[in-house]
């Protein structure tokens, strides 16, 4: 049984106003217990709609959405288990630090949670760890900190509730490089360690390339390939047509078999692109 999933999801802003408008048409999508799926689409394709969907912050027009077997709108109960079995980082998320230390800010979910302080204290620990802020910035106020720090700040906020989905909402954008990098690792290493599935958005096809086990594309509303990176990226010239790239290596090797350089299909990260060349390379010294 998935983790979550959602059957026919639709989601129609302003219903029966001149603004009408079908954001998310008909999704069905099942996430599975432990995994990492990368979901990419063109600004204004749904993503966002559609992720509000899966802690219950948004209700669905039509379609239901399930939590390990169960329907969130069922009743209040199910609706609880959600918002705090599937955790949600907006966009920006460091726009919604309010409190006065970072430690408060972390504490804040598994503070509604109803846990006691002890607890508390070994989540936010915990949650922090795994996104590298250190203990010593806890009495810290989060105005004091940079741009990344304080992305990592609010991330562990939601970690800290120990959610069994981790949804975010473009973790990366307007990071540099090396804050992009390392949150990434970070999310990862969160996914591997706990067992969590994570639902990761992002505009980077070369973050989705080398992260995600499986990726959902959206085109306007809709959910239009649901597979493994490599079986997306294969179908480039289609993914182009919507307006998306492809990962650097997978545009590199289009390039390279269009001069006649043999390459398989599926290259899409540069570590592998890497490798088939020095083993071509090898190939052609003489012994
Ligand atoms: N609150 C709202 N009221 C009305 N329409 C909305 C609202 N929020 C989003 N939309 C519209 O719904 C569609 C999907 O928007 P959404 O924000 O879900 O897309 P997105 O894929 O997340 O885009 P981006 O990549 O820019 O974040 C867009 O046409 C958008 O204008
Ligand atoms: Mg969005």
């Amino acid at each position: 049984m998935p983790i979550l999933e959602t059957r026919a999801l639709c989601h129609v802003y302003s219903q029966g106003t001149p603004f009408e408008k079908t954001a998310v048409h008909d999704i069905s999508l099942a996430i599975e217990e432990g995994e990492l799926l990368g979901v990419i689409g063109h600004t204004g394709s749904g993503k966002s709609t559609f992720i509000q969907h899966l802690n219950g912050l948004l209700k669905p027009s039509a379609g239901q959405v399930l939590f390990q077997g169960q329907d969130i709108h069922a009743d209040k109960a199910a609706l609880r288990a959600v918002r705090f079995g599937v955790g949600l980082v907006f966009q920006y998320p460091e726009y919604q630090l309010f409190e006065e230390t970072v430690f408060r800010d972390i504490a804040f979910g598994p503070k509604n949670m109803g846990l006691g302080e002890a607890e508390i204290r070994e989540r936010v620990y915990e949650a922090a760890s795994f996104v590298g802020v250190g203990g010593e910035l806890m009495e810290a106020s989060p105005l004091e900190l940079s741009g990344g720090q304080k992305r990592r700040v609010a991330i562990a906020g939601v970690i800290a509730m120990r959610p069994r989905v981790l949804i975010l909402d473009e973790p990366t954008a307007g990071l540099d490089p090396a804050g992009r990098e390392s949150i990434l690792a970070n999310i990862s290493a969160f996914q591997r360690s706990t067992g969590a599935a994570v639902l990761l958005i992002s505009h980077s096809m070369d973050d989705i390339a080398r992260f995600a086990r499986r990726m959902a594309v959206f085109h306007e509303g809709r959910l239009v390939m649901d597979d493994s990176p490599a079986r997306v990226f294969d179908r480039a010239d289609e993914l182009k047509q919507m307006g998306l790239t492809v990962p650097m290596a997978t545009e590199i090797a289009l390039a390279l078999r269009q001069r006649g350089v043999e390459l398989p299909e599926s290259v899409y990260t540069v570590k592998y692109l890497k490798k088939l060349l020095l083993e071509r390379r090898g190939e052609a010294r003489p012994c």
